[in-house]
């Protein structure tokens, strides 16, 4: 229903603004017939658009939409050679459908600084779980051989593996080592293997609650020197059980240093300048970002995860740590090697909920509009903001889950990557609730996405009559005709299930992932683009709208 008033809307405002062919106005009023003049109403209050993007952010990476997958439970979400997870393969194509490429995945988490190698382990993995440190994951880890298996299941993906550095004993050294000789037997230079990783957030390493590894006087200096040494284990392995491809410069390839975040226990910059990259293995800068904590008091959806504000602030310490190391000389691609909403493994009923989706959209587009070049979504087996469930278990039904939706979301959005530069510019509005940006390919204006964040919630008693916000803007009047509104929505922003983008649901019972269309939800709305570039879009409280422009 919304998207009819928004049609009629859009139609009744092109009526008075330009002129196009008489049938297009089959559903205007006759109120809106009269109009003649190129005028607006004096409350359109339009944002204008450039033509071209020059407050955009750089170019974001092939595969921008990435996610990475704690260790432990990478098997789950993969499978293995009998089993391979193809539910999980149908998701990630889904998305490189979208971007041109599927997702990288990174192989990491805290359980990387758990993990040993273990030979004779039969299993891919053998976890103990401590409650008292967490419930959500092993602190006791080990991996067999049959672990790299899940290296070989998805088709057309590339891999991050990522060592344990925590651990500094005789059995990490080895683990190092072995990991890279067979490592190499499943991953395949210039096809499956993308980087190596060397640690999880080692500017926790001192204070973490599940276990200080390093002693407090443990500084840059030292971090980086075991770093170099620790990754010189795995070139020499390389070099020995691979071969000589696997470490020439071109090939030998790191992520780092995969902060937890930008005010630890260590800093990026004094780590640069302690020589992280002295022998030029690092190809990408990686930090990590949670917007708050799943425990923390007073998180919501509302003025917390739906708040704007709140997500360009956090947001924004990333953007200081990068200018402050590229004034000490750090060039390379600046990433989010793992973020999501609510660290811990999210909130039940927030990082789950559809409002999480929607910050999820609002996070990803403002990480690529300020230079962030590449996000890796966390998750695991059970985790709250997962966006999705590889396998069932006793607590979690196997499924697409609500975050899942706004990578869709933000896939589309971007369009084709492989295709060309693709740049996102962050288009401020009034209200703290609200968001929009705009995708240019090249020099060309191509897309336009409006979040708004206005709570909605439906599963209650008795729902309120759910609002709607006509967001105006004016288009460079290349683009005037028209364009195709995709909507990201769903009953409220506290649903979890019956969640579409463009009409489509990626559920797991429809068709194990693949898209369904369902005949309910509108797809490919027309809007019209009066010829003075006007566009008015109506988008429902709690919901996205990505505009299709012909520019
Ligand atoms: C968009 O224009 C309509 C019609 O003029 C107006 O009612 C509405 O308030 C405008 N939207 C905003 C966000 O200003
Ligand atoms: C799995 O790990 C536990 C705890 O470390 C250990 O007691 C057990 O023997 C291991 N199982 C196998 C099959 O290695
Ligand atoms: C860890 O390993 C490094 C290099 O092997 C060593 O110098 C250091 O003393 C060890 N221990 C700690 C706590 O850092
Ligand atoms: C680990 O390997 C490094 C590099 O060979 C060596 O310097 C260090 O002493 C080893 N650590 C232990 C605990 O064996
Ligand atoms: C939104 O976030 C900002 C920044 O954290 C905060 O100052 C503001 O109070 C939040 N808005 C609401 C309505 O909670
Ligand atoms: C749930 O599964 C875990 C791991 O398989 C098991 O340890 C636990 O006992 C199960 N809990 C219930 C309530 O069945
Ligand atoms: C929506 O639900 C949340 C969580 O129960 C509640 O805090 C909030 O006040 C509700 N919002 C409205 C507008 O009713
Ligand atoms: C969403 O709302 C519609 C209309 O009220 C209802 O039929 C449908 O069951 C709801 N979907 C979910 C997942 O609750
Ligand atoms: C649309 O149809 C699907 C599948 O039949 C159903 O589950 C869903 O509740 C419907 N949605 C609405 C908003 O009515």
């Amino acid at each position: 229903m919304a998207s009819l008033q928004a049609l009629l809307l859009a139609t009744a405002l092109l009526n008075i603004a330009s002129s196009a062919p008489a049938e297009q106005f089959a559903d205007a009023t006759t109120a809106s017939r009269t109009g003649s003049a190129l005028t607006r109403p004096t409350d359109f209050n339009p944002v204008p658009i450039a033509a071209s993007p020059s407050g955009a952010g750089e170019p974001v990476l092939n595969s921008f939409v990435s996610f990475s997958i704690e260790l432990a439970f990478f098997p789950d979400f993969a499978g293995d050679k009998e089993n391979p997870n193809t539910f999980s393969d149908n998701l990630l194509n889904n998305l490189g459908s979208f971007q041109g490429s599927k997702p990288n995945i990174r192989v990491g988490g805290n359980t990387q600084d758990y993990a040993l190698y273990d030979a004779n382990l039969k299993a891919a993995t053998n976890g103990t779980i401590i409650p008292s440190i967490s419930k959500d994951y092993p602190r006791i880890l080990s991996i067999g051989p049959k672990f790299f298996e899940s290296y070989q299941t998805w088709p057309g993906v590339k891999f991050i593996h990522g060592f344990n550095l925590a651990k500094n004993d005789t059995a990490a050294n080895a683990s190092a080592t072995d990991e890279a000789a067979i490592a190499c037997k499943f991953l395949e230079l210039h096809d499956n293997f993308l980087y190596w990783e060397m640690g999880n957030e080692p500017d926790l390493f001192k204070t973490s609650a599940q276990g200080v590894m390093r002693p407090a006087s443990w500084n840059e200096q030292q971090y980086t020197q075991q770093w170099n040494i620790r990754v010189q284990l795995v070139k020499d392995s390389l070099s020995k059980n691979c071969g000589a491809d696997w470490v020439t410069a071109q090939n030998f390839k790191w992520l780092a240093p995969s902060f937890a975040g930008t005010s630890n226990s260590l800093d990026a910059v004094k780590t640069w300048k302690a020589g992280l990259d002295q022998r030029n293995e690092i190809e990408l800068f990686s930090s990590h970002n949670y917007i708050g904590g799943a425990t923390q008091p007073g998180v919501t959806l509302a003025g917390f995860l739906m708040n704007h504000t709140k997500t360009v602030s956090s947001v924004s310490n990333h953007n200081k740590e990068q200018a402050a190391l590229k004034a000490a000389g750090m060039n390379m691609p600046y990433i989010l090697g793992e973020a999501n909403s609510l660290y811990n493994q999210g909130a039940p009923a927030l990082s789950n909920s559809f409002g999480a989706a929607l910050w999820g959209v609002d996070f990803n587009l403002m990480c690529a509009a300020t230079d962030i070049r590449q996000v890796y979504m966390h998750m695991g087996t059970n985790f709250r903001y997962a966006s999705w469930q590889p396998v069932a278990t006793n607590t979690t039904s196997i499924g697409t889950k609500a975050p899942y939706y706004g990578n869709i979301a933000v896939a589309a959005s971007l369009g084709d990557i492989t295709q060309g530069d693709v740049r996102v510019q962050n288009i401020p509005l009034k209200n703290y609730n609200e968001a929009a940006y705009t995708i240019y390919e090249g020099e060309k204006l191509k897309r336009l996405v409006v979040i708004n964040m206005h709570q909605y919630n439906y599963s209650v008693p008795v729902p309120l009559p759910r609002g709607e916000t006509t967001y105006n803007f004016t288009l460079p009047t290349s683009c005037s005709g028209h364009g195709l509104v995709q909507r990201l929505i769903a009953n409220g922003s506290d649903a979890i299930t019956g969640i579409t983008f463009n009409g489509a649901s990626y559920n797991y019972e429809l068709d194990h992932g693949k898209p369904k269309l369902l005949g309910n939800v509108t797809k490919d709305e027309t809007v019209w683009v009066g010829q003075d570039g006007g566009i008015a879009v109506g988008v429902p409280w709690s919901s996205a709208a990505l505009v299709q422009l012909e520019c």
